[in-house]
């Protein structure tokens, strides 16, 4: 077998996603796609111009600003550019998560960044770990390695919680409104034919990071 080797996961928020794909492709050489950050860059240009991200012609006005959106693929260190903003750490606040809804429920929006998504995917090398929602069933799925990571809504409020830190019960009730609003989008809650179910909900960060590369290697081996 030749090519690539794509590794897709998707889940909820706080499943550990970003960091354990980060860590997966680290451990394996690989390049890491964070997918949120794209959906996160439009949405903080959108406020950044006064903009309201439920206005669907204003979502749709914004996406030809992809051109400019810069997503480093290093798994050592991330980088986050849109319109010339280095916006790394801005998009990680509780304002762009509230308001990252409004971006991912516009279909248009969806294929635009999947374009991107895809041209990185394809020009991997020598393998890429790719994480988001929807990165199983529509972005990636003929990928080697598919994977659903999970944990217990309560496990993924805690570990969330210790990252962001404020109010524990504000934290849970804003991630539990934006898991409802996503899967209305995308099913990421259930897994879809062939995708392996990683519940992380007992497993340490390093448990989980060699899950999964355990599955890489498995799937290398067929
Ligand atoms: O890290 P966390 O799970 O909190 O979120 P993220 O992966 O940074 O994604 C931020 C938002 O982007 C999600 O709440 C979804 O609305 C959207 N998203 C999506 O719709 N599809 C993806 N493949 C990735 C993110
Ligand atoms: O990207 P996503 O929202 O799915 O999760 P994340 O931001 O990568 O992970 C949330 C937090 O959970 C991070 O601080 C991880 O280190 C932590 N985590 C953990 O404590 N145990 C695990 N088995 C997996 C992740």
């Amino acid at each position: 077998e030749g090519g690539a080797t794509v590794i897709a996961i998707d889940g909820p928020a706080g499943s550990g996603k970003s960091s354990v794909a980060r860590a997966v492709a680290r451990e394996l050489g690989f390049q890491f796609l964070d997918t949120g950050a794209a959906y996160r860059a439009l949405t903080w240009l959108i406020l950044e111009r006064g903009g309201d991200t439920d206005d669907e012609a204003t979502v749709l006005a914004s996406l030809g600003a992809l051109d400019t959106l810069e997503l480093t693929i290093d798994a050592s260190g991330q980088r986050v550019a849109i319109a010339g903003h280095d916006v790394t750490e801005a998009i990680r606040t509780e304002r762009i998560s509230a308001a990252v809804a409004g971006v991912a429920r516009t279909l248009p929006a969806r294929e635009a960044v999947n374009v991107r998504f895809r041209a990185i995917i394809a020009a991997a090398d020598p393998g890429i770990v790719a994480e988001g929602r929807d990165i199983t069933t529509v972005v990636a799925p003929d990928a080697d390695v598919r994977v659903l990571l999970t944990a217990d809504e309560a496990v993924r409020i805690r570990r969330r919680f210790g990252d962001v830190g404020g109010d524990e019960q504000q934290v849970g009730a804003r991630l539990s409104a934006r898991d409802a609003s996503d899967s209305r989008v995308i099913d990421f809650l259930h897994a879809a034919d062939g995708v392996t179910v990683v519940d992380s909900t007992d497993l340490t960060f390093d448990e989980t990071v060699d899950a999964i590369v355990r599955l890489a290697t498995e799937e290398r081996h067929d």
